[in-house]
């Protein structure tokens, strides 16, 4: 039965197999279990971690800033229990807001099919056009105004009450430290939001 499991080519096979087998035989003999888990290198997180970054939902990994709006954002986001999390504005927003490692966290922590960050499938198309407007088959990159639009859209969808007291410190905490890792002057092409999103841990 071992080596059967450790042989097989591709998981979809495994997981047709394992379920027309667990059906004919007794439960002593379903042990591969363990080893399905392994084969799809699901994502274990800390649970002491996930307690940590729980508690510190709407603070930035970064400035520490707190706002309830971003709170909102990121509760939103894990609501969706997604996998592929930057295809969920959602999700993009609540990286913007607080960082992009306490996000990957959050949602690794409640589906363990989430990929560590640097494996994340890159941010949807759709949500990009979203934030740059009708100039995205120009490659235009993302302004300061459209950071302000995208991440104000995402606190309407999020049904906030208290927002943030001034746009201006919506730069300052969220926008600034973005720009000051892609470094692309005072616009952020999708190139770079992506990087971000994917290696700048923040
Ligand atoms: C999220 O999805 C994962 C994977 O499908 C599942 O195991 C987990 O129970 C879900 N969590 C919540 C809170 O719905
Ligand atoms: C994701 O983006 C990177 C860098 O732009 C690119 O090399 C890679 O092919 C993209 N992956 C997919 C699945 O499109
Ligand atoms: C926001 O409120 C609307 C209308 O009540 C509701 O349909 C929606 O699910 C809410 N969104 C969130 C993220 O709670």
């Amino acid at each position: 039965m071992r080596s059967f499991f450790n042989t097989l080519p591709a998981l979809p096979v495994v997981v047709v197999a394992l379920a027309g087998i667990a059906s004919a035989v007794s439960l002593e003999q379903r042990t591969p279990a363990p080893e399905l888990n392994q084969l799809q290198a699901r994502v274990t997180t800390d649970p002491q971690t996930c307690v940590e970054y729980e508690k510190y939902i709407g603070i930035h990994d970064v400035s520490g800033a707190y706002y309830p709006g971003c709170a909102d954002i990121t509760h939103s986001c894990l609501a969706l229990n997604g996998t592929s999390i930057w295809s969920h504005s959602q999700c993009v927003a609540a990286a913007m807001c607080q960082g992009t490692t306490s996000v990957v966290y959050l949602n690794q922590c409640q589906n363990p099919n989430v990929k560590e960050a640097d494996a994340i499938p890159n941010l949807s198309g759709a949500i990009w056009a979203s934030i740059v407007g009708s100039c995205v088959d120009d490659g235009c990159p993302m302004t300061q105004q459209n950071f302000i639009d995208f991440v104000y859209g995402a606190m309407s969808a999020a049904n906030t009450t208290q927002w943030p007291t001034s746009s201006a410190n919506v730069v300052t905490d969220w926008w600034d430290p973005i720009l000051s890792w892609t470094a692309t002057g005072t616009t952020i092409p999708y190139n770079n939001l992506d990087d971000w999103l994917h290696y700048s841990s923040s």
